[in-house]
């Protein structure tokens, strides 16, 4: 008989997990990375009326989102999750998000039809409008002012009232998230997500992609395979015809999650009905600080960011005291470690998870450990230090991810990326071998670099070889 050692974090961890919880308990532990708002009196007011407002999703498709990666830990599924490192108000129109879509779409198109599996979208948007930033102030000359944090909490301008956080821009973003979500899912109920219309989500300027041609061949064959189908079956696939989005964002700013969690009719627990699916981000991921406190409490499946530095003994305690109950489809590990690190870093993780029979499904983040600063010469020829990732980067650590889950029998059920629709030039590499000279060209990006349509779309061609 095997006897389990209990270490003293995670026997902590899991007799915290059964303390009681409250939708404010995380207000006594440490909170990193929240904004210093001026007013409390402001603020409580906003979150009042946010609080007040109609919930953007339903506990019914959280509940069905749960199902669905539990269904991709196991191999059944794949899930795809991406969107824009973080969106912006003004790009709440409307080519912006079709474009979202259309690149999310053609990318699980490819994916599906490689795997056979039925593929999961989730996007990072209707509410990332919130990030985490390595330092608390940036300095101009002699002159220093808050960070930049994200269109919800201040403006990018470097002066004292843009950078000052103004709790209004909450409410802004909940109308934002609101907007957004209605135009996809009036999108997606009037058709646009049709399979038998994937014409539909092609993007003007790709006509002459160097991708073109096989990605033609894969809607052909798709086309043929529902042609058939419906053949022998007499009566459109129906199932097929439709496809979901979820949506996901940064579990960040605690005052603004707090005020979206509700409890609702006829289900138990508590729900943060702000998006389907909260992600823990790297910075804020300690055991004992005010975000795990907070997520412990919800009932929506949680994503997990994991970085280079990560032991598998945190790990652990992390999984039992956010998931104590070990219910399938409630954690989400997403790897994100950079190609020179996941070699050393993922294994030890992986085999640990697995030999706790520890329910997961793992994600593999290729973006969030390969950026980089790079010089680039503006057009009055000063050199500027601009973000950036190399693709070659990027596809080396997905296929290692790849590798490394293969090599100790565990499923890498999912992949997530930062990328866009548009024509922008931020991550070098790719089918068209964009080059540092480039980047000043089109790189719109307020935080990090995203793959542009072409870059994604060669990703999700070259991932698909390996599902
Ligand atoms: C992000 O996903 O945009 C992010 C900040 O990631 P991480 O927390 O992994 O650095
Ligand atoms: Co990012």
């Amino acid at each position: 008989m095997q006897v389990q050692v209990l270490s003293p974090v995670l026997i902590a961890a899991s007799l915290r997990a059964m303390q009681p919880w409250t939708a404010d308990s995380w207000r006594s532990r440490p909170a990193r990375q929240q904004p210093a708002w001026p007013d409390d009196r402001q603020l409580n007011a906003v979150l009042g009326e946010i609080g007040a407002l109609p919930p953007l999703v339903t506990s019914g498709e959280i509940t069905e989102l749960k199902s669905q990666l539990a269904a991709a830990a196991s191999g059944e599924r794949f899930l795809l999750h991406g969107g824009d490192c973080a969106e912006s108000f003004a790009g709440c129109r409307s080519s912006p998000i079709t474009n979202q879509l259309k690149i999310l779409l053609q990318m699980s198109l490819v994916l599906t039809h490689a795997s056979r599996k039925r593929v999961i979208r989730i996007g990072r948007f209707a509410g990332q409008y919130a990030k985490p930033r390595s330092v608390e102030l940036e300095t101009q000359g002699r002159v220093s002012l808050p960070v930049y944090r994200g269109d919800n909490i201040n403006r990018p301008e470097f002066s004292l009232a843009a950078r000052t956080p103004n709790p209004q821009l909450l409410l802004r973003g909940y109308e934002r998230s609101a907007l957004t979500l209605n135009f996809i899912r009036a999108l997606v109920d009037g058709g646009f997500a049709d399979l038998h219309h994937p014409e539909q989500w092609n993007l003007d300027w790709v006509v002459h992609s160097p991708l073109a041609a096989e990605y033609k061949r894969i809607v052909d064959a798709i086309g043929q395979g529902l042609q058939f189908m419906e053949t022998l079956a007499g009566v459109r696939v129906h199932q097929m015809q439709r496809v979901d989005f979820f949506t996901s964002h940064e579990c960040l700013v605690l005052d603004l999650e707090q005020a979206q969690t509700r409890q609702v009719p006829r289900r138990s627990g508590w729900w943060n009905l702000s998006t389907h699916f909260p992600w823990l981000g790297a910075r804020t991921g300690a055991l004992e600080d005010a975000h795990v406190e907070y997520l412990r409490g919800i009932e929506n499946p949680i994503g997990i960011k994991v970085n280079a530095d990560r032991t598998a003994a945190e790990l652990i305690a992390l999984c039992a005291r956010l998931n104590p109950s070990r219910e399938a489809g409630r954690i989400v590990l997403i790897h994100r470690m950079g190609a020179h690190q996941i070699a050393a870093a993922l294994p030890p993780l992986v085999e640990a998870i697995a030999h706790a029979k520890i329910p997961v499904l793992w994600v593999c983040d290729p973006m969030h450990g390969n950026t980089e600063l790079v010089l680039v010469k503006t057009a009055t020829l000063a050199a500027v230090a601009v973000k950036t990732r190399k693709f070659a980067h990027i596809l080396a650590e997905l296929e290692q991810a790849f590798e490394i889950h293969a090599a100790a029998g565990t499923v890498l059920g999912g992949v997530h990326f930062e990328l866009t629709g548009e024509n922008v030039t931020e991550c070098m590499g790719g089918a068209r071998g964009l080059v540092e000279s480039d980047l000043a060209r089109a790189y719109h990006s307020s935080l990090d670099p995203r793959l542009n349509y072409e870059q994604a779309l060669e990703m999700a061609l070259l991932v698909a070889r390996r599902v």
